[in-house]
């Protein structure tokens, strides 16, 4: 699989912050990072890159450039959230925007604890472009996160270097913990406490960071599709090497199981402090009686699998129930409308809820055009439910997959056999 996207995005910025040159090892080819790596090259930070492997010369914690022109996230909500984090700890000031997508996602869950830590921000009514007038050092803050949120609590880490003290930030549902990883592989030690189910992150600023070399393990996030495809065809047998299984994004794998299906992992080793691993999965009869209705916890560490999640809930006995999911509506669509509108496209009768939906099982999909609305993981879904429709399936704007996944369809094609 191609390099994880979320841990490619940090292993980038924190790379640029640090003193000497990285090299990152699998670095995700994806439309999202590639966003990334333009901005930090307009913050002075010089990357070369020989496809995947990248060597990233670090700007140090003083070295950032100021912008000649606004940086263009394009459609990646990482880049922004986790950029603003390190622009609001600046002396100086910056602008961030993105595509129409992204202009219309909600940024005031960062702005709000970034204000708190006397960055200046303003917005267009807490949406993208963000004006921001760093300040250094900002004021380290105790920050109980509203929302279950891995972007916002990154956005924080990421300031919290370029603050005076402490700064300290409590989850109520735990999320990827990708960016304490990659801070303490780069050197900056982390307090971690867990308490009845919140988990405290404290980081001590300001924090200087080494160059370290990063070997990014391959996307478990783009690996689910063709999990689920797998599990879905009978007959199908397949192995996925060097996958991340880090427990706040393997929860799918777990899910797979519990509906029934033969998934298993094996050699777990971990590399750069991230658990790397073997996937196996074998098509199968699902054996889920009526499947428990996934909410609470368990949905941040879902979230990106959730659409995929409804389109293999078709399949099993009794069906499946998201709730507790309203954050699907603020990702790069409207999730929860597009899969309800495009399973029901396919036949499937399907409720959708405020937070989330229900939809009754098993029923056989047949082919329809789909519109994934240019989200990445609606069209890579609905390409997995038009495997196993009956008849035709046409995925509008399929070059959408980009944004995460470019050689998706061309690895599908080369696994799947007519
Ligand atoms: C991500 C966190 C999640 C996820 C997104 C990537 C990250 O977003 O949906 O695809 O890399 O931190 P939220 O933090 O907004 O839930």
């Amino acid at each position: 699989m191609p390099g994880d996207k979320s841990i490619s995005h940090r292993a980038a910025m924190i790379a640029a912050l640090a003193d000497g040159t990285s090299r990152l090892r699998n670095f995700s080819n994806s439309a999202d990072c590639e966003a990334t790596l333009s901005c930090l090259t307009r913050l002075g930070v010089s990357v070369e890159r020989d496809r995947d492997d990248l060597r990233v010369h670090g700007a140090g914690a003083e070295g950032l450039r100021v912008p000649a022109e606004p940086l263009d996230c394009s459609n990646s909500g990482t880049t922004m959230r986790l950029l603003a984090g390190i622009l609001a700890g600046q002396n100086f000031k910056s602008t961030l925007t993105g595509d129409a997508s992204l202009r219309s996602r909600p940024m005031a869950r960062i702005i709000e604890p970034l204000r708190m830590m006397d960055a200046g921000i303003s917005s267009n009514d807490g949406r993208a472009p963000l004006i921001i007038a760093g300040h250094r050092p900002l004021k380290a803050i105790n920050y109980d996160l509203p929302i279950a949120s891995a972007q916002v609590k990154s956005c924080l880490l990421l300031a919290g270097l370029n603050a005076d003290g402490r700064t300290e930030i409590i989850e109520h549902e735990v999320t990827r913990d990708h960016t304490e990883r990659m801070l303490r592989w780069f050197g900056v030690p982390l307090e971690t406490t867990d308490v009845e189910g919140s988990r405290a992150v404290a980081i001590g600023g300001p924090a200087r960071l080494s160059a370290r070399d990063v070997s990014i393990p391959g996307d478990i996030s783009s690996a689910a599709f063709f999990i689920a495809a797998a599990a879905l065809l009978r007959g199908s047998s397949f192995e996925i090497t060097d996958v991340g299984v880090n427990p706040t994004r393997a929860t799918f794998l777990e899910q797979l199981r519990s509906f029934g299906f033969d998934v298993a992992v094996r050699d777990v080793r971990e590399e750069c402090h991230e658990a790397v691993g073997t996937v196996r999965v074998s098509g199968s009869k699902s054996s889920s009686e009526s499947a428990a209705p996934l909410r609470g916890s368990l949905i941040p560490q879902l979230i990106d699998e959730l659409p995929l999640l409804a389109v293999v809930g078709s399949q099993i006995e009794g069906g499946i129930e998201i709730r507790d999911a309203a954050e699907l509506r603020a990702k790069e669509s409207d999730r929860i409308a597009v899969t309800v509108q495009n399973l029901r496209a396919m036949g499937a009768e399907v409720e959708e809820l405020k937070d989330g939906l229900r939809l009754t099982g098993p029923v056989r999909l047949r082919g329809a055009t789909i519109d994934p609305r240019g989200d990445h993981r609606i069209a890579m879904a609905f390409s997995v439910a038009g495997l196993i429709a009956q008849g035709e399936t046409e995925i509008k704007d399929a070059e959408c997959v980009a944004v995460s996944f470019p050689e998706f369809f061309e690895l599908l094609e080369s696994v799947v056999e007519r």
